[in-house]
């Protein structure tokens, strides 16, 4: 068996893919888990910009809160490290609406859920699987394209994952960001993020942030502050040199042959049909 193999890996749980960093004594107990009325969770598909958004989070000023670790991430005694957190505590996560742990439902927890272009995204796992240990070694672009496709990758299928999530948007808890606006638009999006969150900022402090959370300024912090088992955003990985590969929108067409171009997208069709979201990330794929 190859040191990097599926099986050793990944294992499946409620038919979806997780890395075996996320022991299944967890995922089983995911609804045990005791949510406060003031958590704030960081939502997204693998890939999707998880990481920049946790950075502004962190860079607000007097935001009073605290980024722990993923909540999938890790065995039972999780949740024990997570009760220790006095402050506000902003809980990233990959899981699907369905698997999000029910208190958090149940309390209304304001929820951020960031999405991507799923053909960038695609193309951004697919970097991650080749660089990152903790996931199975990959062959090539169109092997692991097929996988994408078929949602036979870790936290299943993209479009799965966001109708899920969709299905709540306008839920008055949930705020939806969206990648490209935010390279397009940052400092709307930053706005967007500060009223959901009820903190405000003044011009000198968005200018700051807009300067902390650059993609070359995260890219060179992360050069400094490799593997700091503190800093972990992703499930997937404790390295964030891992992370910041391009920063960019659009990278997909220089991966996609017209052929497999059109199979995409005829499987976005079919999934996105009836998707006000799939009629936002439209322009980009
Ligand atoms: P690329 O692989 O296309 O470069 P996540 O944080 O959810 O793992 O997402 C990682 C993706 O977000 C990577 O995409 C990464 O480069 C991009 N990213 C991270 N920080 C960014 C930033 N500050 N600005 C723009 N893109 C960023």
């Amino acid at each position: 068996m190859s040191s990097r193999s599926q099986t050793r890996l990944l294992h499946k749980h409620m038919g979806v893919l997780f890395s075996t960093m996320s022991s299944e004594e967890l995922l089983d107990s995911l609804d045990s888990f005791e949510a406060r009325e003031d958590d704030i969770f960081l939502v997204s598909y693998p890939k999707s910009g998880t990481h920049w958004v946790a950075e502004i989070i962190e860079n607000i000023p007097n935001a009073g809160i605290a980024l722990t670790s993923p909540i999938e991430l890790g065995n039972i005694s999780k949740f024990e490290e997570l009760k220790m957190i006095p402050k506000r505590r902003v809980i990233p996560t990959h899981l699907n609406y369905s698997m999000l742990p029910v208190t958090a439902k149940q309390k209304q927890c304001k929820i951020i859920y960031i999405v991507r272009n799923p053909k960038d995204t695609a193309v951004s796992l697919f970097h991650y699987y080749r660089d990152n240990p903790n996931l199975p070694s990959m062959e090539s672009w169109a092997s692991f394209l097929e996988l994408f496709l078929r949602g036979d990758v870790v936290y299943g299928s993209w479009f799965d994952h966001v109708l899920s999530w969709e299905e709540h948007k306008n839920d008055k808890n949930v705020l939806f960001l969206f990648y490209e606006e935010m390279k397009k638009d940052f400092v709307k999006s930053l706005k967007k993020i500060t009223a959901f969150l009820g903190i405000n900022v003044n011009d000198s402090e968005i200018s700051k942030i807009t300067q902390n959370t650059s993609f070359s300024e995260m890219k060179s912090n992360a050069a400094k502050e490799n593997c700091d088992p503190n800093h972990v955003i992703c499930a997937l990985t404790s390295n964030r040199n891992l992370v910041f590969r391009k920063g960019v929108v659009g990278d997909w067409i220089n991966y996609f042959t017209p052929k497999q171009k059109r199979a995409f997208d005829e499987l976005f069709t079919e999934k996105m049909k009836s998707s006000e979201v799939g009629r936002c990330v439209k322009e980009y794929v």
